[in-house]
């Protein structure tokens, strides 16, 4: 079926060797040798079991000849599974033919290896495999950093040079039909896992492409696990299964990574199973378990710069559709003023998430996307619109020691002149550090009394549990 591959297992005797690749050792070396094909074997990293030399001059012997042997066009048409089995095929004949003496395992490491590099985003695969990894940050093809844990380090993944890690940037982009080059250098993509992915190319990106993933985690995380992790205080986290379950508005305010849609992810959790859900995104990423939801996602510009669907043009349809909670996995523009309205006309426990530093900034954050909207509303209509949609704001942060906190659960009061009043039902005072450097604090109920959700806790039930939450967090602030 391959073009270029005309011998069969039993010619494969006759068939010519294909002519000898030398081997390489250096980078220098195999930028001078290496045949001008799209795809280059990668070097040895460290994530994986070091590699002796000889592997990786083995490697690239068998890669050369691979190269040499398919068509790679034809290659590309095939499902995954028989695309490796084809590879698998001619690099075991390879193997065979040219009399290179392996064990099984080493053999089954290089194929592994080799099918990765042709298939896969190459050196990137051992990291996309590792589940632990939450972010892929690729600063031009000399150095890889990852984020475990919420600690940020650096990896010793190396790409061949740019242009290998351009080819697999454009790999990536590719699958959703889009294109990264020097004309258009800034690129959005979802992989087949649902991890995002973003590339800036050069020019733009000075010391070569920049590639970083977000990877999807596919076993996201509840809250009872953010209550056994500290994110919460176990009473907290009662709070905040009410303050979903009886359909408050709900902003979660917080800074790249500090884990706000996984709380929104969590909040969705306690939504009733009978109410009808629409939730926009830029790349999907919630996670729903309710059986009635429509899950809309924005779409970039195609490449003639036309078709952009932006999450303003979501928001707004979503209200045609008869949505009974509105979920915006991140509020950016004037989709604000959308989000306002709905939750104001009816939509109750509408949701969304703000990149802002404190609950104070989210709500001028808010402010200034309504106003940078183009909507010529005077600041206090603005923040009368405020006061009487968002019911609470619930502030995340990524700590200093890689700990994700919810470091703050403030209710919107309302307006006192023209400012906009609001109060901390739970807070997370910081107390030090250890001899570890993990950072010191517990979760403080700040005792305000009665929080202004309460009318609605009573309407759904839920009253008694609320009081004894909001209870049990004050006897402890006493201990
Ligand atoms: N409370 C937490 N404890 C540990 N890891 C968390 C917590 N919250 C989020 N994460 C992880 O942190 C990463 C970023 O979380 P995410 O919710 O996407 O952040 P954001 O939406 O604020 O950018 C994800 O890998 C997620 O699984
Ligand atoms: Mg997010």
């Amino acid at each position: 079926m391959f073009g270029k591959r005309t011998s069969t297992a039993e010619s494969a005797p006759a068939r010519p060797t294909p002519v000898a690749v030398p081997a390489f050792r250096g980078v220098g070396d195999m930028a001078k040798k290496t045949p001008p094909t799209i795809i280059e074997p990668s070097l040895p990293h460290a994530a994986e079991a070091p590699r002796s030399d000889e592997y990786y001059v083995t490697k690239s012997m068998i890669f050369g000849a691979l190269i040499e042997a398919i068509d790679l066009s034809q290659l590309a048409r095939l499902d995954a599974e028989s695309a490796r089995e084809e590879i698998r095929d001619i690099v075991n004949e390879i193997i065979t033919i040219k009399n290179i003496v392996m064990s099984i395992s080493e053999q089954e490491d290089l194929l592994e290896d080799i099918c990765n590099d042709v298939l896969g985003y190459g050196p990137l695969e051992p990291l996309l495999a590792r589940d632990e990894i939450a972010d892929i940050m690729v600063n031009g093809a000399m150095q890889t950093y990852i984020e475990v844990a919420g600690k940020i380090q650096l990896t010793n993944i190396r790409f061949r040079d740019n242009a290998q890690l351009m080819n697999i940037c454009q790999r990536m982009v590719s699958q959703v039909g889009r294109r990264v080059d020097e004309a258009s250098p800034i690129c959005d993509a979802r992989l087949a896992d649902g991890s995002r992915v973003n590339v800036i190319a050069p020019p733009l990106a000075i010391d070569g492409p920049v590639l970083t993933i977000r990877k999807f985690r596919k076993d996201k995380l509840t809250l009872e696990q953010l209550i056994r992790f500290g994110c919460i205080s176990p009473e907290g986290g009662d709070i905040l299964k009410i303050i979903g379950r009886v359909r408050c508005n709900v902003l979660i305010s917080g800074g790249t990574g500090s884990g706000k849609t996984t709380l929104l992810n969590c909040l969705t959790h306690y939504i009733d199973a009978g109410e009808r859900v629409i939730t926009c995104e830029d790349a999907a990423e919630l996670q729903l378990q309710q059986p009635h939801v429509v899950r809309l996602e924005t779409r970039p510009p195609n490449l003639e710069g036309t078709g952009a669907v932006t999450m303003r043009d979501l928001v707004r349809n979503c209200l045609r559709m008869r949505p009974e909670r509105i979920i915006v996995g991140e509020v950016r523009g004037p989709e604000a003023f959308d989000l306002l309205q709905a939750m104001n006309t009816g939509h109750d426990g509408s949701m969304g998430t703000v990149h802002a530093n404190s609950p104070r900034e989210a709500l001028s954050r808010i402010e200034s996307m309504i106003t940078m909207g183009g909507f010529s509303l005077p600041i206090r209509t603005i923040r009368e619109m405020i006061v009487s949609s968002i019911d609470v704001i619930i502030q995340t942060a990524r700590l200093r020691d890689g700990s994700r906190r919810i470091t703050q659960v403030t209710e919107i009061m309302g307006l006192e002149g023209d400012v906009i009043t609001s109060q901390d039902l739970i807070v997370y005072d910081i107390s030090g550090e250890d001899a570890s450097g993990r950072i010191k604090g517990r979760h403080r109920s700040t005792g305000v009394g009665k929080p202004r959700f309460w009318e609605r806790a009573r309407y759904f039930g839920e009253d008694e549990r609320l009081a004894q939450a909001l209870d049990a967090s004050e006897m402890k602030n006493e201990a």
